[in-house]
Formats: C-alpha cells, structure tokens, sequence
C-alpha cells in the first residue's frame, strides 16, 4: 500500500540516496562500463524509489515464524522498521539497485538447500535446509548495520555462532581463514545472467574473514529476521551478520564455508582494491576515497525526507568486543 504520493519533480537525487553516496559507489561500477546511464536515477525511476521506500508491504514471499530465545538487550536500540529492512536491500545476484532484489527475488528457491562446510579440518559436514534451523538452538541478535554507502539500520536477526559451526567440523592448524560463497545459479540470479543488472560482479560472490574474527561471538549466521525465516533479498536461506563490519562483508545465501590457510580473494575488494579493504571494519577515521565515513544515515520509522544522521562510531559501536584483534595493526594501512 502507498501511505505517501510524491511526483517525481519534487525530488532531488540526495533525498534517495542522502550524500549522493549510492550513487558514487554506482560511479565505479558505470565507469568500469557496467551500468549504463538508463540505470542512473531519471525522474521515473526516482518515482519508483519513492513508491517502493514508502510501501508498508513489500514481499510476497512466505516465510516461516521461528522458534527462537530473544535478546534481552533488545530494547536498547530502536528497530528499523521491517517493510524497511526487507525492500532496501543490497543483493547485486537480483540487481544492482535498492529495489530490485526484493521485486526479483520472490521466485527464488531456498528449499532445497545445501550448505558444505570443509577445507581445512578433520570433520567436513554438509547441511540440508532443515538442518540449518535444528543444527543449534536459535538466538535473537538485534545489531546495528552498517552499509560502507553510509546508510545503517538497526536489525533483529535470529541465528546462531559461526564459531558453534566451525568447532563442529575440527579446523586444523593450517586454518587461518574462513571464506563463503553465494550461489551460484545465474538461472534463478538474473543479476548473474545479465552482467549490467548484476554491476559486473564476477560472480559467485565471495567473502572472507581471519579465523579470530570468524570465531569472535558477535559474528552470526544468520536464518532469520523479525521472528521469521529470512526473504530471498535478506539473503535466504542462511547468511552472515558481522556487525563491525561493513556490510559487504555480510555475504548472503550462502552456500560453502571453507577454511582455508590464506588470504581469500573477496568479490569487492578484488574488483576495486583502493576503495573495499579485506578487514573493512567500520571507522570513522578511514574515509572511503570518495566521500566521509564520519557519519551515516539512519533509515528508522521515518519517512523518505527524514535525515537521521548521525555520527559513526569505530567498530560500528562494538569496540569493546572486537578491537582487540586488531591491537598494533595499523588500519589505516588495513582498512
Ligand atoms: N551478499 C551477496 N551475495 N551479494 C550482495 O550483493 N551485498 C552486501 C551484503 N551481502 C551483497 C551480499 C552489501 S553491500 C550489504 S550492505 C548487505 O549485504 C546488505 O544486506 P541487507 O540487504 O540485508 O540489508
């Protein structure tokens, strides 16, 4: 349902995508000649973007309620608002714009699923789709996101430790890092068919962590948001949830967790190096080189015109849980 009718002329760019931020990071990806200019905002496409930020409903797709403990710090932060969560998705597999992986998605299967966890360990598993749900007892996590566009939401997901998953298969000594794949699946994934819609992502997309940082408890798989199992654009069936990071790093749909003894080569770093560091923890101090990281957008209950900005605080807020592992690095040098 619409709640709100704007024409087109009275936007500008910046009440979409505050700081022309989105835009910039789809400057790199234009440039590298993957978007055309048709895909930039023209007035009908803004108009779209007003539509789909001030829907109440947005998915069709089912998902199931959970059973779940939930977090008793909850009420500490202020939610975003779900309709938000679900329709201003990043989840280039569906298209490289907010709207289009919760329009493109509905159809996507989760069930069957299979997730295979190995490389570098004595007891490599494989898991079903119901086993992601019955493999440990869920736990609400209401974490705050951070996109590296300088957006941010306030998120309850229901999930469960990687590190609970990762002792379960015994990494050995040579595991120094964890990395993920997405499916790969470009029948299903229209952004993996067609390389403009999908910003000219070599694809599968890949993510990777240290093993410390894999195994730190903040970091979540994730099978759920809002008490239900997660949409397709939220990445259904399984993802992660690393709240100190830039979003990019929460890769989505996951397919394969490998433990591996380097440095994995990660989807946006490889395709743009000076501009998406491997760590890529949240820090105010670190701009982006094309514009600030000191502060970011809040999308909360407000509308399409609403600031919410607010400062950026390093590690995303979660200093106290996780700058100890980066003690006497330099991050600037590893952003
Ligand atoms: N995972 C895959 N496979 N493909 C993507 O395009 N986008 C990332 C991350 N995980 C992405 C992904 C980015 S840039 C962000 S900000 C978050 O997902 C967004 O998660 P959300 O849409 O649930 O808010």
């Amino acid at each position: 349902m619409l709640i709100k009718t704007l024409k087109s002329s009275d936007l500008k760019e910046s009440d979409i995508t505050p700081e022309n931020v989105y835009m910039n990071r789809r400057e790199l990806l234009k440039g590298m000649g993957f978007l055309g200019a048709g895909v930039l905002l023209t007035n009908s496409a803004s108009a779209k973007a007003i539509d789909w930020f001030n829907k109440d409903e947005v998915a069709q797709f089912k998902t199931t309620p959970l059973k779940y403990k939930t977090d008793a710090n909850a009420d500490k932060l202020i939610l975003t608002p779900e309709h938000k969560v679900i329709s201003h998705n990043n989840f280039y597999e569906f298209g490289a714009q907010k709207h289009q992986p919760a329009e493109l998605s509905q159809g996507f299967k989760v069930n069957p699923w299979q997730l295979t966890i190995g490389g570098e360990c004595d007891k490599p598993l494989t898991l079903d789709y119901d086993d992601l749900f019955k493999i440990f007892p869920l736990r609400e996590e209401v974490r705050r996101e951070r996109c590296v566009e300088a957006w941010s939401m306030v998120v309850p997901w229901i999930g469960f430790s990687l590190a609970d998953l990762l002792k379960k298969v015994s990494p050995n000594s040579s595991a120094k890092y964890v990395v993920f794949e997405t499916l790969h699946d470009p029948e299903q994934m229209p952004g993996q068919a067609d390389r403009r819609l999908g910003g000219g992502i070599a694809y599968p997309y890949v993510e990777g962590l240290r093993i410390d940082e894999a195994m730190n408890p903040l970091t979540l798989m994730s099978v759920g948001l809002y008490g239900k199992t997660l949409p397709p654009q939220n990445g259904a069936p399984i993802r992660l949830v690393v709240p100190w990071k830039y979003g990019f790093k929460s890769i989505k749909s996951i397919v394969s967790i490998k433990l591996v003894s380097e440095q994995p080569q990660t989807t946006w770093h490889k395709l743009a190096p000076r501009e998406y560091g491997f760590y890529a923890n949240v820090n105010p101090n670190h701009d982006h080189p094309r514009w600030s990281q000191a502060s970011e957008r809040r999308i909360t209950s407000g509308g399409l015109f609403s600031r919410n900005r607010i400062e950026t605080l390093p590690f995303n807020g979660y200093g106290e849980e996780v700058a100890d592992m980066y003690k006497g690095m330099n991050l600037n040098k590893y952003y």
